[in-house]
């Protein structure tokens, strides 16, 4: 849908939170996200910071990358009444259900969909132990503490802790799980950077001797992440001919990996597909389409997969996402080419 910038701010030197007027009814769950785009650049994903209000308006917190396409350029052109497309909600991360202690752990603009949670979480759960851990360089950055002082005033369960790099505290998830009383009954969730939410996984359930009741995190993938040669040499050369599954993509042969995504085959050979969700499934940018002989062959969409694909206005029968089909040798031959109306290949064609 369409939606009109109604005003922005600095929150922080590098955060800026935008306010948009979606055209049509946006009705979303704290912890989602939502993608934007202006018509001549690609989408990114931003998480709404505010809880639904019934204004119909989302907040977003958009921290700014030197010379990001969006984040940079983008907000930078853009004045108030200016027009997006956007595409949402996306995602599942939400409030846990239950009574058991909640630890939300947040890298910068990773604390925007715990802002949304906490301002529909904290009245409807006054009983339940709520802490906040959020990671920063100086308590400049940490911008939001006008809302976060009022829920601490009002909340008795409620808890802060903010963890600044700059005066040596350590790691958001470190210090988290060094305070955890009762691992098996709490139930974590993190957003913000990968390096924190992939640490916060390992160290909390899979190398964690107690792991914790629930684990849920939202990374920050940038869409840049797999540019094609990082996923070149992320795939490492070819040593075990075993493992090496062919694949044709629009007339093009191409090696691909057994265990590796198909997204990531194309990106290595460096074809124009985007991930602007990070593989979450959840943006639908890296489509495409398979050959009809393949269609049976591939292994079927999963629950989330099938529920995006049916509100993608481009994919058809025969449309999947690349992120989601994972190579094997079962797949050996596999035929498949990007749709033709591929943002990026209009692009390359202009
Ligand atoms: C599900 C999801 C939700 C998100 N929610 C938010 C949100 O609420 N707020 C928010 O600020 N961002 C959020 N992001 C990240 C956001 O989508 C963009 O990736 C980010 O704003 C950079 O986009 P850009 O176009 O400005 O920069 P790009 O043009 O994509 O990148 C330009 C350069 O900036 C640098 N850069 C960009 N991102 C990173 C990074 N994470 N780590 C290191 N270097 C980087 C790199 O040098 C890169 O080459 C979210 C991402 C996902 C997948
Ligand atoms: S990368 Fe977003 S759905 Fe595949």
């Amino acid at each position: 849908m369409r939606a009109t910038l109604h005003s922005s701010q600095w929150l922080s030197r590098d955060v800026r939170e935008v306010i948009l007027s979606p055209h049509e009814s946006l009705s979303y769950r704290p912890g989602q996200y939502v993608s934007i785009a202006r018509t001549d650049r690609e989408p990114r994903c931003y998480s709404m910071a505010r809880a639904p209000s019934g204004d119909n308006r989302i907040a977003l917190h958009v921290r700014r990358w030197p010379g990001g396409s969006f984040s940079d350029v983008v907000m930078n052109e853009s004045r108030t009444g200016d027009e997006f497309d956007i595409t949402g909600p996306l995602g599942t991360f939400a409030f846990p259900d239950g009574v058991g202690p909640v630890v939300m752990l947040a890298t910068g603009t990773g604390v925007a969909p715990f802002l949304a949670m906490l301002e529909s979480a904290l009245p409807a759960n006054a009983s339940r132990p709520i802490t906040l851990y959020w990671g920063g360089r100086g308590n400049e950055d940490l911008y939001a503490q006008d809302a976060i002082g009022d829920w601490m005033a009002r909340f008795q369960r409620f808890r802060f802790v903010p963890v600044l790099s700059g005066r040596g505290d350590g790691y958001v998830q470190d210090v988290a799980a060094q305070e955890m009383a009762d691992p098996a009954n709490t139930h974590v969730l993190a957003c913000g950077n990968t390096r924190m939410t992939d640490d916060a996984f390992a160290r909390l359930v899979a190398e964690a001797a107690s792991p914790v009741a629930s684990f849920a995190s939202d990374a920050f993938t940038p869409a840049t992440y797999e540019s094609g040669a990082s996923a070149a040499a992320a795939l490492g050369p070819d040593s075990s001919a075993q493992s090496v599954v062919r694949m044709h993509c629009g007339g093009q042969c191409l090696q691909a990996r057994a265990g590796e995504t198909v997204l990531r085959t194309l990106k290595a050979a460096g074809l124009p597909v985007m991930s602007v969700c990070g593989g979450k499934a959840s943006c639908g940018t890296c489509l495409v389409e398979l050959d009809a002989a393949w269609s049976e062959r591939v292994p079927p969409c999963s629950r989330t997969e099938r529920s995006l694909l049916s509100c993608l206005p481009d994919a058809g029968p025969l449309s999947r996402l690349s992120c989601q089909i994972r190579v094997t040798q079962e797949l050996d031959g596999l035929a498949l080419r990007l749709p033709s109306n591929n943002p990026t290949i209009k692009e390359l064609s202009v």
